[in-house]
């Protein structure tokens, strides 16, 4: 089976073909800015417009496959930015009518877990997923029906590096901005350590950590801030795996590119004595062949395309309900 798999919730535009569950393509281009703005919809919306044509054309030629061989379309379906998810939709629901193909609505967060499972040969882990827009610590039962054990209870903590950068005059995204500028920093600096039983808070410490600006450098707000958050995130983590019992954690999303927490994440899998199972940087972010793989996931479970007419978006949409179209 071809899938033929397209990403855009938020700042990427990704086309992806899987072929038989293998990736074989994974394309994508990013809106970014160098001033220090947040993503403007209506922008991202264009941004997508007008990069999917090609990167679908380019996935094509890369893969050598035609149109004609693409058995399935799989897009995300949400959540995510309402104007950039309408793109995604329209292009994917025109070809789906052109070319007379079925497609699979990915959950966006739940692709970004299970494309750990075909990539890093993950069987049952805890995944800890942080983004832009999420922060949790999940399992899947049987594979497909996710358990969430912690979250953000505001904001998430891709989105609290976005703005501290932001804060600090850096452009969008900010998180590899704040990781730079931490690994030059000279002084440790104490800042709130919000963690809730099983959930964190990340707005106070952003809060915190801006009204510095004008009494430390960028360098050592930036490296407390993430020496608060990652320990927070790492707190809840250990807790989680003692509750679980797993044997293997996954660290997914785009803030899993950053390599202190990577390092953090490290020794405390090594300290428990289980797996840190790594995913290579291009499926961290968002991506659409973890869309391709998710579709190929369901395909494996029995689970039926919709028709053209059926495709939807939800902006707003709880993993626990993926499979709830
Ligand atoms: N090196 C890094 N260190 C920390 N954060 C990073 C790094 N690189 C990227 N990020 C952050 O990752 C986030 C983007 O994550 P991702 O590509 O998964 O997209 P997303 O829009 O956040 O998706 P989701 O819908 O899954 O929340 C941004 O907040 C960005 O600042
Ligand atoms: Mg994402």
């Amino acid at each position: 089976m071809n899938i033929l798999a397209f990403e855009g919730t938020a700042h990427t535009a990704s086309v992806a073909i899987v072929k038989k569950g293998k990736i074989v393509t994974n394309l994508k281009h990013s809106y970014t800015t160098q001033q220090p703005t947040g993503m403007v919809p209506r922008e991202v919306a264009e941004h997508h417009a007008s990069h999917l044509k090609d990167l679908t054309l380019q996935a094509l030629k890369q893969a050598n496959v035609s149109m004609r061989e693409i058995d399935v379309l799989a897009y995300s379906a949400g959540p995510g930015l309402g104007a950039a998810l309408q793109v995604i939709n329209s292009f994917v629901t025109a070809l789906s009518i052109k070319h007379n193909l079925l497609l699979y609505p990915i959950h966006h967060s739940f692709a970004h877990l299970i494309v750990a499972n075909y990539i890093a040969k993950a069987k049952d882990p805890l995944y800890i997923y942080v983004s832009g827009g999420n922060t949790q610590l999940i399992m899947l039962k049987d594979n497909l029906h996710p358990v969430v054990y912690g979250e953000t209870e505001d904001i998430a903590l891709g989105n609290a590096l976005d703005k501290l950068a932001r804060e600090l005059g850096y452009g969008f995204p900010g998180g590899k901005h704040i990781e730079d500028a931490a690994k030059k920093a000279d002084k440790f600096i104490e800042m709130p350590y919000t963690v809730k039983g099983m959930d964190l808070s990340y707005a106070g410490l952003v809060t915190f950590a801006s009204k510095l600006k004008d009494k430390e450098t960028k360098e050592n707000i930036a490296y407390g801030f993430q020496e608060h958050a990652f320990a927070m995130l790492m707190e809840v983590a250990e807790r989680a795996l003692a509750y679980t019992e797993k044997e293997e954690v996954v660290l997914t999303g785009g803030v899993a590119l950053n390599s202190r927490l990577q390092e953090m994440l490290k020794s405390m899998a090594e300290e428990r004595g289980i797996k840190y199972l790594k995913l290579e940087p291009q499926y961290l972010g968002d991506n659409a062949a973890m869309i391709g793989v998710a579709a190929w996931h369901f395909h494996l479970h029995g689970i039926e395309p919709l028709k053209s007419e059926e495709a939807f978006t939800k902006p707003r949409w709880r993993i626990e309900k993926h499979l709830e179209w």
